[in-house]
């Protein structure tokens, strides 16, 4: 038979081990930060070797790394891609490169799904179902109009579109909610604080703020108590991940719920790439579970936080 030596196979290069190529979005969040440390060590407690990269929010620096990815001949490649659409081509590579593809907290839009293996994250049409189904319940037998304004996340991610479509779906049919003003904040505390000024500015009365991640609520904040109103009470505000400083501002009573989002993907992350690798089937897509935390289960739920 052919004599083992460092061209004998795919993973001699990095003696026997797998090497991962993982591309993440960025540093935007408290969220994302707590997901990049799980994967990185996640991947030295599973013996994976990791090749890091971080795209600063831009598609076309995800598209750059995953070609660099596929040049190394990485045995696995993970990312978390910053929009849905625009992958098809840069997948096709790695298809016919021949290295496995695993989508990690978002997913991407395409017809054909033979371009990834599995996704692994969060259902986010949920996540906005649950954030608008808490606003109907704390509504409930109250008079309306109801103001709403919103902060979006990254254009064209998957975590905005689907946490603005659950959200919309449930209040849809109660003609008491009205979503006043939609814009992004880019899921950072800094455009968060800033497009919340705006919506201060432009409207004369706004009841709820729903922002599709804590650190632009948290940015938010800062603005309504900038503009003497107080956020939890004169401005009920809505969330989504379940990052520390959102307890901790819901314990000030300065936010009113958090829908869970759970970063902490990286031992599930690199037990799907051993699989992969080895050419195991897996399931098409692993779900993460997830809660919701009203404030008055915030001081209960704070030292158990683990992000
Ligand atoms: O894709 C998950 C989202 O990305 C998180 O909710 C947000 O905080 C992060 O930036």
């Amino acid at each position: 038979g052919p004599a083992p030596g460092p061209a004998s196979g795919a993973k001699a290069g990095s003696g026997g081990r797998i090497t991962m190529g993982f591309a993440q979005v960025g540093a935007e969040s408290g969220w994302r930060t707590a997901n990049t440390k799980s994967v990185q060590e996640a991947a030295k407690k599973a013996g994976i070797e990791l090749k890091f990269s971080d795209a600063q929010q831009k598609q076309e620096n995800q598209i750059k790394a995953i070609r660099t990815f596929i040049q190394q001949k990485v045995d696995v490649i993970a990312f978390s891609p910053v929009v849905e659409s625009g992958w098809d081509t840069v997948l096709k590579e790695a298809k016919d490169a021949g290295i496995p593809v695993i989508l990690t907290d978002r997913a991407v839009d395409t017809k054909d799904t033979s371009l990834y293996k599995t996704f692994l994250g969060s259902d986010f049409v949920k996540e906005g179902r649950s954030a608008g189904e808490w606003l109907t319940a704390a509504y409930a037998n109250q008079q309306g109009p109801v103001n709403i304004v919103e902060l979006q996340g990254t254009t064209g991610s998957a975590p905005a579109n689907d946490r603005k479509a659950g959200f919309a779906d449930v209040i849809r049919g109660d003609g008491r909610f009205r979503i006043v003003a939609s814009q992004s904040g880019e899921f950072t505390r800094a455009k968060g604080k800033e497009v919340m000024q705006a919506f201060l500015k432009s409207q004369k009365d706004i009841d709820v703020l729903y922002a599709h991640n804590d650190d632009m609520a948290l940015g938010a904040i800062q603005a309504i108590e900038e503009s003497g109103r107080k956020p939890g009470t004169d401005i009920k505000v809505i969330s989504v991940d379940g990052i520390k400083d959102a307890f901790v501002a819901m314990t000030e009573g300065k936010i009113n719920v958090v829908v869970e989002c759970n970063p902490l993907l990286g031992d599930q992350l690199m037990d799907l790439a051993k699989k992969v690798v080895a050419g195991e089937s897996v399931p098409a897509r692993v779900e993460t579970q997830e809660g919701v935390f009203p404030q008055d289960k915030a001081a209960a739920a704070l030292p158990s936080r683990k992000y």
